[in-house]
């Protein structure tokens, strides 16, 4: 009865493995959910609601007070007896109706404080399941809400709310799909009282999204969106389908105060990248406002320069990087652009995460690993890029 005898976990432990197996909805302890029904909200963008489990309720509203605009959910889903796990983003807040439901019918068959919806675009195994082939009332195994893509982790807004009434613009970029965890934000921010632009970027046309912008702008004169079609040049911004400098600047934004959100492809992360260190090339750094979603793939074990922390307890031997150019060398125990900027060296860079691919530079020999692959790099000439990758022998770099 001593040394760790804790009946209360074993007796939900137990009672979970027996009511999973009368019904496999039910748990005391993992959050689940079960698929009431799909919309289409455009030709490559399915939203699926689900009913909620106790468990999700009880640890979502009691522990976490809810989800905020941005976060996504992991679920679990098993095809053909393999497990997989994908992120999909959530759609709207909690304790707020879909804007595509009818608050007088659908609404009935099961009460919004108690659904999540995600949306998904079918591309692959596990989406096209989801999207295409799961029967409704089938159950997912789910995490909890997560991710760091919301109006909570922007400094610049912190700052601002505690020290000024007025909130600074926020001007959000998206790509396709990558609209999905925008919705919730926007929402947010315009209840927040936040001056909102929303560019969109899209190969195709969804009435359903057009027709929720539409609404939000006659509820939100501060909200301005601009929908860029790619195949419509009508609906270029500054005379081009592609982000730009230009385009950027005709928004008429106060860029240097605006805390930017993207989500999209790389190349449109990539372009807004460039736009920014093209506007601000030295002082005031555009590419600090700029907050992107990509799903928790982040460095999670290494200090990439922002606010997470470098986890000594993984063994990173240190070694030394040498600039061959500017002929100098400092140690490096975590990622390159990392140890560069603790040795008061500053080497090119833009989102730190590996993707807008600024920091790419030729390493001329020495091998490094990319702590978000795993990937060891062979001891020759290469290409690398320093936000993500450590030094594992002393590394020559043609900097
Ligand atoms: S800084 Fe963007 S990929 Fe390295």
């Amino acid at each position: 009865m001593t040394n760790g005898y804790r009946p209360e976990i074993i007796q939900r432990a137990f009672i979970d493995f027996i009511g999973a197996r009368l019904h496999p909805f039910w748990s005391l302890t993992t959050p689940k959910l079960r698929l009431i029904a799909r919309y289409t909200l455009s030709d490559d963008l399915i939203a699926l609601r689900f009913e909620t489990n106790r468990a999700f309720k009880q640890q979502v509203s009691e522990v976490m007070g809810g989800w905020q605009g941005g976060q996504y959910l992991d679920f679990r889903v098993c095809i053909d007896g393999v497990y997989h796990q994908r992120s999909y983003s959530i759609v709207g807040l909690a304790h707020q109706l879909l804007w595509w439901l009818d608050d007088t019918t659908e609404s009935h068959t099961a009460d919004q404080r108690h659904t999540v919806t995600i949306t998904i675009k079918p591309q692959g195994l596990v989406s096209d399941y989801l999207t295409k082939q799961m029967p409704l009332a089938s159950v997912v195994d789910t995490s909890l809400p997560l991710g760091q893509f919301t109006l909570e982790q922007t400094s610049i807004l912190r700052q601002q709310i505690s020290e000024n009434d007025k909130l600074i613009p926020l001007l959000f970029i998206a790509g396709g799909s990558g609209i999905t965890p925008m919705l919730g934000l926007i929402t947010q921010a315009l209840s927040n009282g936040h001056q909102v632009t929303l560019l969109h970027y899209s190969r195709t046309v969804s009435s359903k999204l057009q027709h929720q912008w539409q609404q939000l702008n006659n509820a939100y004169p501060d909200f301005t969106y601009h929908l860029i079609h790619t195949e419509e040049p009508t609906t270029y911004l500054a005379g081009t389908r592609y982000l730009s400098v230009e385009g950027l600047l005709s928004l008429n934004l106060p860029l240097a105060d605006t805390q930017i959100f993207a989500c999209g492809s790389q190349a449109l992360l990539a372009g807004l990248y460039k736009a920014a260190a093209e506007i601000t090339p030295t002082e005031e750094q555009l590419r600090d406002n700029i907050i992107v979603e990509n799903f928790g793939n982040v460095l999670a074990d290494f200090d990439n320069g922002s606010n997470q922390t470098f986890d000594k307890t993984i063994p990173v031997e240190e070694h030394t990087v040498y600039l061959r150019s500017r002929q100098r060398r400092f140690s490096s125990d975590t990622t390159i652009l990392a140890a560069a900027e603790n040795a008061d060296v500053r080497l090119a860079h833009g989102c730190r995460q590996g993707i807008c691919q600024l920091c790419r530079c030729n390493k001329v020999s020495g091998v490094v690993k990319n702590v978000q692959t795993g990937k060891v790099s062979g001891d020759g000439y290469e290409s690398i890029q320093t936000c993500i990758n450590i030094a594992m022998t002393d590394v020559v770099l043609d900097v």
